[in-house]
């Protein structure tokens, strides 16, 4: 047997206003552009929650999910790239939000942009594997809005904000996990959010925030590549063949990478989930959403093999199996 990771409780949270593609009227767009070239139909935009209120939604549905008492969360990692603050983390804010201050909660946040959350599995899986946690609270959340130059066609109909969040345990298994991650630090410019800048002390300006940038088609290439690598690296960790898994989960960012993937690697687009036509791109968020999503519809059930796999700014990528 083999210590295993069990995702106990999943839950997702979605920000309050729904933008429809119809809804861009000051842009140079249209629905028939951006459905066709990506998928999406509409995205949720927050109008007064930050990323640590759209993680606490998930999370409480998360927990009410498990079944288990909030008090048993001795870990909480938080994946994303659009905190409340520079500090605390929205780790530490969640666990205050939640009333769980006088645990003794080990509390951070984790940056890998869209690859965050299947980083934040695999770290907690470490930790889990080693003892070192019993019961963990995994979130990605992001206001992805905060950071978007809405007067940008190619970005701002894309994206949108959300929290999706998991419970994870301790579980005896026969079945062994696969976990993969790479990254091109190098490849930076491709996608990237500036952050705060370095001061002339003698000259200080006010701060600003940096808006999100990216090189399309050159995302789009890498993702068709990364997504193809994670699944391919973590089937021959897995032992599992392709028929074997139930479910893949990608990160959610534009339906025509997964058509392509699904085509590249033959696999039947029906074995992808898939809810970008109504959440669009939120980032770390996407695949926790779109799982507990698919639990929450009967789609996901237990004993189902999944494979997560993420890619983002980095560029990052990243594949994780799990047995539900
Ligand atoms: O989480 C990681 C995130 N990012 C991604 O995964 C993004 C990956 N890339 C993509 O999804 C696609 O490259 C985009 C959806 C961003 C763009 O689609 P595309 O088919 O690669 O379009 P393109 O960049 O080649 O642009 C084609 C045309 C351009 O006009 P011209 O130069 O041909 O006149 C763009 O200016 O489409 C124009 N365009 C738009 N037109 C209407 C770009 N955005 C829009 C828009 N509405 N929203």
């Amino acid at each position: 047997m083999n210590d295993n990771v069990k995702i106990k409780g999943m839950g997702y949270a979605a920000a309050q206003r729904r933008i429809n593609n119809h809804d861009f009227t000051w842009l140079d767009t249209s629905d028939e552009w951006i459905t066709s070239r990506t998928g999406i139909n509409s995205r949720y935009v927050t109008e007064t929650e930050n990323t640590s209120d759209l993680a606490l939604r998930a999370a409480l549905s998360a927990i009410e999910d498990a079944k288990i008492d909030k008090h048993e969360i001795d870990t909480i990692i938080v994946a994303t790239f659009t905190p409340d603050m520079q500090t605390p983390s929205v780790a530490s804010i969640l666990q205050a939000k939640l009333g769980l201050n006088d645990c003794p909660v080990m509390a951070f946040d984790l940056n890998s942009a869209c690859t965050g959350f299947v980083m934040a599995f695999q770290t907690v899986s470490a930790f889990i594997q080693t003892g070192r946690t019993k019961t963990a609270l995994i979130v990605g959340a992001e206001t992805l809005s905060k950071v978007m130059n809405w007067n940008d066609r190619s970005t701002c109909v894309l994206f949108g904000d959300g929290a999706g969040a998991f419970i994870c345990t301790q579980y005896a298994s026969k079945e062994s996990m696969a976990h993969f991650a790479n990254s091109r630090g190098d490849l930076e410019d491709v996608l990237s959010a500036e952050g705060l800048q370095i001061q002339d002390i003698s000259n200080a300006r006010p701060l600003t925030g940096g808006t999100l940038k990216m090189q399309g088609q050159a995302v789009f290439r890498f993702a068709i590549d990364a997504i193809s690598d994670g699944i391919r690296q973590v089937i021959e960790q897995s032992k599992w063949s392709l028929d074997e898994v139930d479910y893949i989960i990608p990160h959610q960012a534009n339906m025509r990478i997964i058509a392509h993937v699904a085509s590249k690697m033959k696999i039947p687009q029906e074995k992808f989930i898939i809810n970008l036509e109504r959440f669009g791109n939120t980032s770390a968020a996407s695949i926790p959403i779109a799982m507990a999503e698919a639990k929450a519809n009967g789609i996901l059930k237990e004993g189902h093999r999944v494979i997560m796999v993420g890619f983002g700014a980095g560029l990052t990528w990243a594949a994780s199996t799990a047995v539900l």
